[in-house]
Formats: C-alpha cells, sequence, structure tokens
C-alpha cells in the first residue's frame, strides 16, 4: 500500500494549480467567460480589491445563464457567481480535499492561505493522481446513456442540438454538402483544411486506387456472400473488412507513426463501399463491378451498386447525403471507434466495432425501417390513425427523435430539399407522415420535442434514387467511415484510456459459493 500511502500525504499545495485565473465581482459575464474560454479554464475565482476569495464562478453557471437567456455583455459576475465558496488550505492532503469535492459536488476549489488566494484545485487535478486511488473513492454518477456527458476534445466538429445546426471543422456541415465535393469533405476531416485545386487533385491520384480489394479478400467474397442469404450487407462488411484488415496486417495503433495510420484510415474509406456493393451483388448472384478510377466517390459508388453510371441529378443527391452524414460529434459508433482505438488497438479493430454499433435500429439501422412505415401507411389519410396508435402502442417511429438535436435535425431538412428536388411517388405521403407524426408526437409525448431525424428523408433520397433498402445503411456506412476514421487518427494522436465505472446492483457479495 506504498503507493496509497504516498497520496494520502500529498498535500494540496503540491498538486494545486497555479496562478489561478480570477476576475473581479464588477466584471461582465462576458468578459470573465472570455477569459475562462481563451485560457481554457472551468472557472474563474471572483477576488476583491484585497485579493480575498469572495466568489467562484463556473462552467455550470455559464450554461444556466445561457438558459436563463440573460445579457452577458451587461450582467456582472457578482450577481451569478456562488458567494463565499468552500476553500481548502495548501497543507491539507489531498484525501481530504478530494472528500470535499466528492461530497459537495464541486468540480473546484480556491485554495486560500491566511485569507489569501494562493491555488486552485480542480477535479482534474485530483484526476492525475488518480490511478493511485481505489477507483470507487472516484465514482460520480452521470446520466443513463451519457446523456451531455463531454467525455473528450475534438477539433473534427460537433453538433449544437438546441440550434439545429453541426459543422466539420468550422464550417456548417449543410453548407458543405451544399457547396462541396465528398473528396473535399473527407480531405478537411483527415487533414483539418478544405484542400487546395492542386491538394484536390493529388488527394483524388492518392485514394483513386486504394478503392482495389487485395486479391486474397476478393476471392473470399463470394464464399462470405454464399454464408447466408439473408445477411444484411454491413454484417457481410463487418466480416470482410476485419479480413482485409488482417491481411493488410495493421499493427496496434499504438505503434504506428501518425502517417502510416493516415494510409490506413484512407486504404480503409476507400475500399468500403468496393466491399459492399460487391458482396451486395454477389449475394443476388451477380457479379461485382470493378472501381473506376475516373469517377468521383458518389458516382462510382453508385455504378458499383447498378452495374452503370447513374443520372447526375441522382448521382448529387446521393452525394450530399454522404456528406451529411460523415460526422456527427459522439454518436454511439463514433465513440465506439475512439474506445477501442483508446485501447492502442489496431484502426481495423475500430472500425469492425463501429460498424456493429451503427447496424443497431437506434442508430444507423432505421432508414429502411422508416421506409417500411411509409408502406404499412400507404395513403396520406391513414397517417394520423396509424401514427396515433403506434405511438399510443409504445412503438417508436423510425426516423423520428434525437439525442442531441430537440429542434429540427438540419440533415433532416436539407434532405427534404433534395427530396423534393428529385420528386419521385413517395413524397407527398412522406410531407403528410412528417406533419402529422410531429404533432401526433408533441400531443402524446409532451415535453420530449421528436421531430424527424436524418433517416426520414435519408430513406426518401435513397429511395428516390433507385437504391434497394438493404443498401440504406450500408450507403450510411460508406460516408461515416470516413468520420470514424477521422476519430481514431485524432484519438491515436492524443491518447488516453477510456474506461469508465459502473454501479453494481446484484445481490451483495461475497456470497459463500455452493458446493458443485
Ligand atoms: N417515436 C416515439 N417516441 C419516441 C421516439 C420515437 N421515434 N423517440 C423518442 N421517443 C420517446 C421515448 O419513448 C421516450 O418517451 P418516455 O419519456 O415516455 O419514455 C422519450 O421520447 C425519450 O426517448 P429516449 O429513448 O430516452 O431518447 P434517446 O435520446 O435515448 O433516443 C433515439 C434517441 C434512439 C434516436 C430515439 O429517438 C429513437 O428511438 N428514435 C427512433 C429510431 C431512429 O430514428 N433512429 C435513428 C437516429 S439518427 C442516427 O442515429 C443517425
Amino acid at each position: 500500500m506504498a503507493a496509497a500511502d504516498g497520496v494520502a500525504s500529498r498535500t494540496v499545495a503540491s498538486i494545486m494549480s497555479q496562478p489561478v485565473v480570477t476576475a473581479a465581482p464588477g466584471e461582465t459575464i462576458a468578459e470573465a467567460a472570455g477569459r475562462m474560454r481563451e485560457l481554457r479554464v472551468g472557472s474563474v475565482v471572483v477576488v476583491d480589491g484585497g485579493g480575498l476569495a469572495i466568489g467562484i464562478l463556473t462552467e455550470r453557471d455559464l450554461v444556466k445563464i445561457a438558459a436563463a437567456g440573460a445579457t452577458t455583455g451587461d450582467d456582472r459576475v457578482e450577481t451569478w457567481m456562488t458567494p463565499d465558496p468552500d476553500s481548502v488550505a495548501p497543507d491539507e492532503t489531498v484525501d481530504s480535499a478530494f472528500d470535499s469535492l466528492s461530497e459537495r459536488g464541486y468540480r473546484h476549489i480556491p485554495v486560500v492561505d491566511d485569507g489569501k488566494l494562493v491555488g486552485i484545485v480542480s477535479m482534474r487535478d485530483l484526476m492525475r493522481i488518480a490511478q493511485l486511488q481505489p477507483a470507487a473513492s472516484l465514482a460520480h454518477e452521470v446520466p443513463r446513456g451519457l446523456e451531455g456527458v463531454v467525455v473528450a476534445e475534438t477539433s473534427i466538429g460537433h453538433v449544437r442540438g438546441l440550434e439545429g445546426f453541426y459543422h466539420y471543422r468550422q464550417y456548417d456541415a449543410v453548407e458543405l454538402a451544399e457547396k462541396r465535393t465528398l473528396e473535399d469533405v473527407w480531405y478537411l476531416l483527415v487533414e483539418g483544411e478544405l484542400p487546395t485545386l492542386a491538394q484536390r487533385a493529388r488527394f483524388l491520384e492518392e485514394v483513386a486506387p486504394l478503392r482495389e480489394v487485395p486479391e486474397d479478400v476478393k476471392a473470399l467474397l463470394p464464399r462470405v456472400a454464399r454464408l447466408n442469404p439473408q445477411a444484411p450487407p454491413l454484417d457481410m462488411l463487418r466480416t470482410t473488412y476485419s479480413l482485409m484488415a488482417t491481411s493488410l496486417g495493421f499493427p496496434p495503433s499504438m505503434d504506428v507513426p501518425a502517417d502510416t495510420l493516415r494510409s490506413q484510415a484512407l486504404r480503409t474509406c476507400a475500399v468500403v463501399p468496393t466491399l459492399l456493393t460487391a458482396l451486395y451483388r454477389l449475394q443476388r448472384g451477380l457479379e461485382p463491378v470493378d472501381p473506376r478510377p475516373d469517377l468521383p466517390y458518389a458516382a462510382n459508388y453508385l455504378q458499383m451498386v447498378f452495374g452503370e453510371e447513374r443520372p447526375a441529378d441522382q448521382v448529387r443527391a446521393v452525394e450530399q447525403y454522404l456528406i451529411s452524414t460523415i460526422d456527427h460529434g459522439f454518436n454511439a459508433s463514433t465513440f465506439t471507434a475512439r474506445v477501442i482505438t483508446s485501447t492502442g488497438a489496431d484502426l481495423g479493430s475500430a472500425v469492425v466495432g463501429a460498424i456493429g454499433a451503427l447496424s443497431g435500429p437506434l442508430h444507423g439501422g432505421a432508414p429502411s425501417r422508416a421506409l417500411a412505415m411509409l408502406d404499412e401507411i400507404g395513403t396520406p389519410e391513414r397517417a394520423e390513425p396509424w401514427l396515433r396508435d403506434a405511438v399510443a402502442r409504445g412503438e417508436r417511429l423510425m426516423g423520428f427523435g434525437h439525442r442531441v438535436y430537440k429542434t429540427d435535425d438540419p440533415r433532416s431538412v436539407m434532405l427534404r430539399g433534395v427530396a423534393e428536388r428529385l420528386g419521385g411517388p413517395k413524397m407527398e405521403l412522406a410531407r403528410e407522415i412528417e406533419t402529422t407524426a410531429v404533432r401526433v408526437l408533441a400531443e402524446l409525448k409532451p415535453g420530449r420535442k421528436l421531430y424527424t431525424n436524418v433517416e426520414f428523408y435519408a430513406a426518401i433520397v435513397m429511395d428516390a434514387c433507385g437504391l434497394p433498402r438493404e443498401m440504406f445503411t450500408p450507403t450510411f456506412a460508406s460516408s461515416r467511415v470516413i468520420g470514424w476514421t477521422s476519430h481514431v487518427l485524432e484519438q491515436a494522436a492524443d491518447n488516453r484510456l477510456i474506461r469508465p465505472s459502473a454501479r453494481y446492483v446484484g445481490p451483495p457479495p461475497p456470497q459463500p459459493v455452493p458446493a458443485a
């Protein structure tokens, strides 16, 4: 127990942060918040003219201020700070400071010596030495499903659920889908900036040959396709991509330099559409169609599905869908990819895990079910009773609701426009179902703020482009793999093992083990 004794005897002074970021009580909230952002701290200690700590203003307060709709340019720090904050002395032990933090729910405690502010200890400071503490003493509860919990920092993109806005790097993702090609956005995610014309040309040259499936894996595809005639293409992708990662021999991400990991990421993203379309065709007794290096991503994808080039408006519609689904914050499959990468495992394992997470109906598996709902409803007049019954029975309407969006999903708004542009027989019914479902959900599930998510109009767009239902989620995977692999690169570049805890709720242990 030498390590634990060492922790117990460490004092707050040895781990506190200095200098403390402070604010004056008369400053505006905007000024204090700006300093917190700039210096990347989670709180400011409010000090009076004599250097005494008289309050604390934290990130949580800023959230409350925003929720209250206060004017941050006018409101003063003293109005919103927590006055007379608890403090600890610098010679107090880490153990007792930790107790005050965990028991009282504080995230930051000012360190005060003889009335003067000398430092600040935060949960992060304590976590730095926490590997020496038993995990149970660090436990703090988070909401079920990790809703709203920030688990990492990323510069790839973000979703602002209340505003109905999401972005890739610093650009509005919908605007990118309207103005750019998929390859441009892929480049943006991997390289951090949009390509110049010359960079774009080089990137296209780099990725086009990577679409080919290695010969040894190609030879196995017919056998995988015959394993089970009902197997969804995504299951077959999971299997064959895993074979490919084995064949190419991706080493643990911890052991490879960043440029090698980047090459593996590009190889993966380029080959996924080829694998998917080949498997889909083989399962139906059709010959796979080779990738065409002269065609851009979406056009090539569609010709590999159909065996012929598709009209330009359909190619562009699918490309816009693909761009709009490349990345979306810490969704379940992206999080899965990051957790696997955090163990130092290879990029192939991260992608296989992410494919599995995406396949679930609560995540990527919804669009074909949304279309099945449209079929069952059949005509606009049947929408109201059908939807009302389904929600009353406790069923979930596929293509509605979202963990983060509590307003219109911007992807669904964009795809509605794309679907309208394409036209098609299902559009009128889709509009009717959308309007009715949102109204019925507001009435029967008040306060849950349920609107159409990306999957609803994605289904309509893909259907209008002639894509078979079995290929809806695989098409989603063809773009999301770009997001997953970008996150793998980011996680690997600045890694710490992601390893949370759970609360045990089973029969109290230890119980005597019954004799055999
Ligand atoms: N239809 C009916 N009720 C719904 C729906 C829905 N589509 N979505 C949520 N609700 C209700 C729930 O029944 C629950 O009601 P309750 O409070 O009476 O229990 C409440 O709204 C909150 O639901 P949660 O499951 O807690 O919400 P969560 O954030 O966990 O789920 C999810 C989000 C999974 C997307 C959910 O809205 C859903 O199941 N939608 C249908 C499936 C779907 O469209 N998935 C695709 C998502 S988009 C994507 O992943 C790319």
